[in-house]
């Protein structure tokens, strides 16, 4: 079966939005990508899947590295700027540098990434996956740095905020689940 963009299966699921920045035939570019994973923590390794036609996956599928900056809680627009145009025809990097972003440049890189963001991670391609109608490039992390922010969500095609607990059954009640558990042991 298939899926449709914003359709009611889409948007059941959470992600971060990762901006990927990259470089190649179409210049330094970014772009937002709600599947930005982390999938391995030794190494560290961030998955991320790109339409193979976009100025993104070519410019990767040439230098073999990405950037990714995870946007945090006020930088929605910046998704939306870099998630809105391709690179193709788009100068994002200088359009968000006019509208105040600044970047700071990868040390092993040189793959701009976002300042304010939550996250900040330079990634080598150590595999590439073609399934369905996206390209899984699995990235091991050669450096990241974590800041003082809280990255944004994004569900049911809107940008959302971190801000309280789901809630969190009583000890009684866990207390018996426990014990149901214990009880099924192998
Ligand atoms: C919030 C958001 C999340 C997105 N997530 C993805 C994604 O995970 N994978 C993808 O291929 N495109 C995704 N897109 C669409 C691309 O960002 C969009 O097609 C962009 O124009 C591609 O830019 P490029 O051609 O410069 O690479 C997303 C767009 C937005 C606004």
């Amino acid at each position: 079966m298939d899926f449709q963009w914003n359709g009611e299966y889409h948007q059941k699921f959470i992600t971060n939005v990762g901006l990927i920045s990259s470089n190649g035939k179409h210049g330094p570019n970014m772009m937002a990508a709600e599947w930005t994973y982390l999938t391995s923590y030794s190494p560290a390794m961030i998955l991320i899947s790109v339409g193979p036609t976009k100025a993104t996956a070519e410019n990767i599928n040439e230098t073999k590295k990405f950037g990714v900056s995870l946007a945090a809680e006020d930088q929605g627009w910046i998704c939306s700027i870099a998630g809105g145009h391709t690179g193709k025809s788009t100068d994002k990097i200088a359009a968000l540098s006019e509208l105040g972003v600044t970047f700071t440049e990868g040390k092993h890189t040189g793959m701009k990434l976002v300042n304010g963001a939550a996250l900040h991670a330079e990634c080598e391609v150590v595999e590439v996956v073609h399934q369905g109608d996206h390209t899984l490039y699995i990235g091991k992390v050669i450096d990241a740095q974590t800041f003082d922010a809280k990255p944004i969500a994004l569900h049911g095609g809107k940008y959302w905020m971190m801000t309280t607990h789901a809630p969190h059954t009583n000890a009684e009640e866990r207390e018996k689940r426990s014990a149901i558990v214990e009880k099924h042991k192998k």
